[in-house]
């Protein structure tokens, strides 16, 4: 095996820390960031409340942020956490990766897990891809997350116009020929802020959990990863709306069926939705309440802080991978 880029940085893979989820009933969070205040903000949560962290890059926050500048940055994170703890697992991964290219350029910057999203593929350049992957992943020990199914949900870079969920019938022989580590599957959740279109007074559809159940038994052990997972908390839209804000519409997973997840197979649980929307309804809430303010450290403090209040709980009291570290 080559040399591990990862250690460099004081990163972890997401091997252990899937394993240890699949046997203690609870699922690792995976935070999207695309700048600093919302990677102190995941990093002081997470060490704050001891739960491993996956911290997300999209292939849109890596342009955003620059390569070199996220490279450091999650240097930084590593070295960040001793100011609040001895240490927790931190992952550096790549979110939705669209090619083998982008997934090699990660690797190669030290990224500790990968994404390589080729669900929007057919079937079998869908395995052809990943594996792929794998293969260049595996020689530096870095995991490989694959996706079978499609969620729905149109965000800037990622998404699609229609679900398709995942046929368990596909999955033994995806991973099998593929090697991937861990699973992304299509249950019934989809990317953003509005996953259902609901009438009034219509209650929120539950997740396909027997299609969870049919992919778990057919892969005992194996971590299954869950896209599209924000709750959308309607404080933060009340917020937003009364500060200047137009989101209408806006729905997301019930925490309960969260939960639930957590508890089975699902030792993953992505989250950027409500990140965004807790950091908006603060932005928001400050400058319409402080007109005069035009620094920064106010507004987007204030950001910070509900950010880490809402991630806090987010691992208490939803995935239940505070106290795991
Ligand atoms: O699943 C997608 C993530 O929310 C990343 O979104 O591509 O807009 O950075 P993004
Ligand atoms: P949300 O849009 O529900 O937060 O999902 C995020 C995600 O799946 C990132 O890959
Ligand atoms: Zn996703």
């Amino acid at each position: 095996m080559s040399r591990r880029l990862y250690i460099d940085l004081g990163l972890s893979n997401t091997r252990e820390m899937l394993s240890r989820a699949y046997s203690g009933g609870y699922a690792v969070p995976g935070y999207n960031f695309n700048n600093m205040e919302q990677l102190q903000a995941i990093i002081q949560a997470c060490a704050e409340t001891r739960s491993p962290v996956i911290l997300q890059v999209s292939k849109g926050a890596r342009k955003y942020a620059n390569r070199i500048l996220l490279r450091h940055m999650a240097m930084g994170a590593v070295q960040m956490v001793k100011d609040f703890a001895e240490s927790i697992p931190i992952a550096l991964h790549l979110d939705h990766g669209d090619s083998f290219e982008l997934c090699k350029a990660c690797v190669d910057d030290g990224f500790s897990s990968i994404m390589i999203d080729g669900s929007f593929l057919p079937y079998d350049e869908n395995v052809a891809l990943t594996r792929r992957v794998v293969e260049y992943a595996h020689t530096f020990d870095v995991s490989v997350e694959g996706e079978l199914g499609v969620l729905a949900g149109i965000e800037e870079d990622v998404g699609s116009r229609e679900a398709h969920y995942t046929n368990p019938n596909d999955v033994e022989d995806f991973v099998e020929k593929t090697g991937v580590d861990s699973l992304a599957i299509s249950i019934g959740t989809s990317h953003g802020a509005y996953k259902f279109k609901l009438r009034p007074g219509e209650p929120t559809p539950t997740l396909r959990f027997d299609i969870l159940e049919e992919v778990a038994d057919r892969l005992p052990g194996f971590p299954i990863v869950l896209h599209g997972a924000s709750s959308v908390p309607q404080r933060y839209i009340e917020l937003i709306n009364k500060y200047g804000g137009s989101i209408k519409g806006a729905v997301g997973i019930p925490e309960d069926q969260l939960r639930k997840a957590a508890m089975s197979a699902v030792c993953k649980i992505n989250i950027d939705t409500d990140g965004r929307l807790a950091f908006t309804a603060m932005v928001r809430k400050c400058l319409s309440e402080n007109p005069e303010e035009f620094d920064p450290r106010k507004y987007l403090g204030e950001a910070r802080k509900e950010l880490i209040e809402m991630i806090k709980n987010k691992n208490i009291n939803v995935l239940g991978s505070a106290w795991k570290a």
